[in-house]
């Protein structure tokens, strides 16, 4: 069995580690500095094995060597939202602990997946940092937004999410780019089964989806979707398995834009982002596009 390396033993790095757990997909080893940590939340999941069922191992440690040699590694380190905050917020505190950690992983292996906010700049920083191929680092971003908008899509035709394909790209923030024209029911275009105003009125739901989570909740930012698009793409490069999900990567020209990664629908496989794909987009988009690499570009140099 392949091993996983999770860095951030808080509610987003164990909650991947209990679904990665679930679907067997590797053992796990859960990393955080605070002593006793890790080790009880792995001690926690494996104490559910025997009636979850699973085989993956799952272990604590405070020793970031153990990650070293592991197949992929899970960034899930850093601060989490308050009420109030945007993940822009989060810039300053999350950026020392991603140049730090992309140091120390500067001649890892595997591929490393980065679910730590604001995701886009962090993923940048660490592929500058840490001087691993672009193709070998990927943050949550885009996937996360095209889940809620399946579930969105869902909730209001009250039809299976399992038949429902969304695809959003751009930054994972208020301007992120859904993309109603590659968004299907079965095959068939999200529009013609909505007037233009509901599906509008669910965009605008879609952008506010993590601020109302930390507003409801208030002690945390969502991490039960974090997790699972985490855990998702790490099965799909464990396994090879070369779906297409959006991720948020080095962009390479694409559009016009280098050097600031941002999501967009690809393939996802052994050697992480096996290919890039490039929907059609209108004016306004490529406008918006350009706009947030922007901003992160300002926001990282
Ligand atoms: C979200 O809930 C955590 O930013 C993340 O959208």
């Amino acid at each position: 069995m392949a091993t996983i390396g999770i860095i951030g033993g808080g509610n987003l790095g164990a909650n991947t580690a209990f679904f990665l757990a679930e679907r067997n997909v590797a053992d796990v080893i859960l990393y955080d500095t605070q002593e006793g940590r890790p080790q009880g939340k792995a001690l926690d999941i494996t104490e559910a094995s025997p009636i979850r069922a699973y085989l993956s191992k799952v272990s604590g440690t405070n020793s970031m060597e153990e990650i070293f040699n592991t197949d992929l590694v899970i960034v899930a380190a850093g601060s989490v939202r308050k009420p109030g905050m945007q993940r822009d917020d989060l810039f300053g505190e999350n950026s020392g602990v991603i140049n730090e950690l992309a140091a120390a992983l500067k001649t890892y292996k595997g591929v490393v997946i980065i679910a730590t906010e604001p995701v886009d700049s962090m993923t940048t920083l660490f592929v500058r940092t840490s001087g691993l191929p672009s193709t070998r680092v990927m943050g949550i971003g885009g996937c996360l937004d095209s889940a809620r908008l399946r579930y969105l899509i869902g909730r209001e035709l009250s039809m299976s999410t399992e038949s429902i394909s969304a695809v959003v790209i751009g930054r994972h923030a208020s301007d992120m780019i859904p993309l109603p024209a590659y968004c299907r029911v079965s095959g068939i275009p999200v529009k013609s089964l909505m007037t233009a105003g509901k599906l509008a009125a669910l965009i605008d739901e879609l952008k506010e989806s993590g601020d109302l989570i930390v507003d409801l909740a208030q002690r945390s930012s969502a991490y039960y979707g974090p997790s699972a698009v985490a855990s998702d793409l790490a099965e799909a490069v464990v396994r090879d398995t070369r779906r297409i999900m959006a991720v948020s990567q080095m962009m390479d020209g694409q559009y016009g834009i280098k050097g600031v990664a941002l999501s967009l629908p690809s393939v996802i496989g052994r050697n992480g982002i096996e290919r890039t794909l490039t929907p059609v987009l209108e004016d306004g988009q490529k406008r918006i596009l350009t706009d947030s690499a922007k901003a992160i570009r300002s926001a990282v140099e």
